[in-house]
């Protein structure tokens, strides 16, 4: 008997995840190799998060907390929203799914940029529903031509900001110009995943416009600037309204308790998070000098990554930096067969990075 299955998922690819750093070592014999692909930070988890996560760790026979009640208070402080405007998922590739969830169906369609982050497409086209992408404008994205391919059967629209892969951001006053040409009915997810990274004073104010939109969903996560990528803690600000309907789709225990424990500490420890900024910032000031003086072009970035255009097929780039255990990401999959997209290393790995670079482009 032939299994019957949802023909919807047949437009899904797998997802393909970067090369662990193990099979690496395996694979090529190496002992020491650094993955500069996945926009991890390269400090690790702050301490503060490590003790946590070492306390929660004998109650691991416990149900985690379903409702991520301290979590939620604590980020309604720091945030200034209440604890009823948030939703912890589990990474926050789980809300983007829930959002799909709730609002999409087989007739339906979402808009985004292209390219963007992969995961949108993946949860629309779960839910059968179409993708309409909007090419980016000199790497950004391009709200007018997105607020237009709006449609009767849009229901909802991710705007990437700061935009994986290219780093980009859209400002407070294009967003805003866009959430009031969008129509009140179709859900806005605004993806903040990067946000702590920003430096450029343009960047939206988000938050300043949930109580004017209630048709508006940041996501943000704990996995970038906090180093807890392992552990998978994102999560969504809204109107109550919304957010309850996101948690009426969500698993009764969908954030483990060692995530919610170190999620908590993380947010209290201001010097790790200080320090993974400078760390990044520098980085950034020494990869734009290397991108310089090997003559590629790259896009200046508000992330902890850096897309630059290395003028060949990028996967070869990439096979001979890996032969040199420096595991990077190339941009095919996103449309950008001659770019690489770098993770911001520490200072000696971003070093490593440039030497095997070097003699790959020689
Ligand atoms: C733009 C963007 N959004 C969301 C995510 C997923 O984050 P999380 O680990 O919270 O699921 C990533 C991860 O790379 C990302 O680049």
């Amino acid at each position: 008997m032939t299994i019957r299955f949802r023909q919807e998922i047949l437009a899904i690819e797998p997802y393909s995840p970067g090369k662990p750093i193990e099979e690496v070592k395996q694979e090529y014999g190496l002992t020491d190799v650094i993955k500069l692909a996945s926009n991890e930070n390269p400090l690790g988890p702050g301490p503060l998060a490590v003790s946590a996560l070492q306390k929660a760790a004998g109650d691991a026979h416990l149900y985690p907390d379903g409702s991520c009640s301290r979590l939620r208070e604590a980020l309604g402080k720091k945030l200034a929203v209440s604890p009823s405007q948030l939703i912890v998922g589990n990474g926050s590739d789980e809300l983007l799914k829930l959002a799909a969830e709730v609002f999409l169906g087989p007739s339906d369609s979402v808009v985004m940029a292209d390219p963007t982050f992969s995961e949108y497409q993946f949860a629309a086209r779960l839910m059968g529903a179409s993708v309409r992408r909007v090419p980016l404008k000199d790497f950004r994205h391009d709200l007018p031509a997105m607020a237009k391919a709006v449609d009767e059967s849009t229901r909802m629209v991710f705007v990437c900001n700061p935009n994986n892969p290219t780093g980009t951001i859209v400002t407070h006053g294009e967003l805003k110009a866009f959430l009031e040409s969008v129509p009140a009915g179709v859900v806005v997810v605004l993806d903040e995943a990067y946000v702590e990274y920003v430096q450029d004073d343009g960047f939206p104010r988000a938050l300043d416009l949930i109580g004017d939109y209630p048709n508006l969903l940041i996501t943000r996560t704990f996995s970038k600037l906090h180093g807890l990528a392992g552990l998978r803690v994102g999560y969504g600000i809204a109107q109550p309204e919304l957010i309850s309907l996101l948690q009426r789709v969500r698993e009764p225990f969908n954030v483990n308790a060692l995530g919610q424990a170190a999620a908590v500490a993380a947010l209290r420890d201001f010097e790790h998070a200080a320090q993974s900024v400078q760390v990044n910032e520098s980085g950034k000031s020494f990869l734009y000098d290397l991108f310089t003086s090997l003559d590629l072009s790259y896009v200046r970035t508000n992330t902890n990554f850096v897309l630059v255009d290395v003028r060949r097929d990028s996967k070869e780039v990439f096979q001979r930096l890996l032969i040199k255990g420096v595991i990077i990401r190339s941009t095919h999959s996103f449309g950008l067969p001659t770019y690489l997209r770098v993770t911001v290393g520490t200072d000696g790995q971003n070093r490593r990075l440039a030497v095997a670079l070097r003699e790959v482009l020689a």
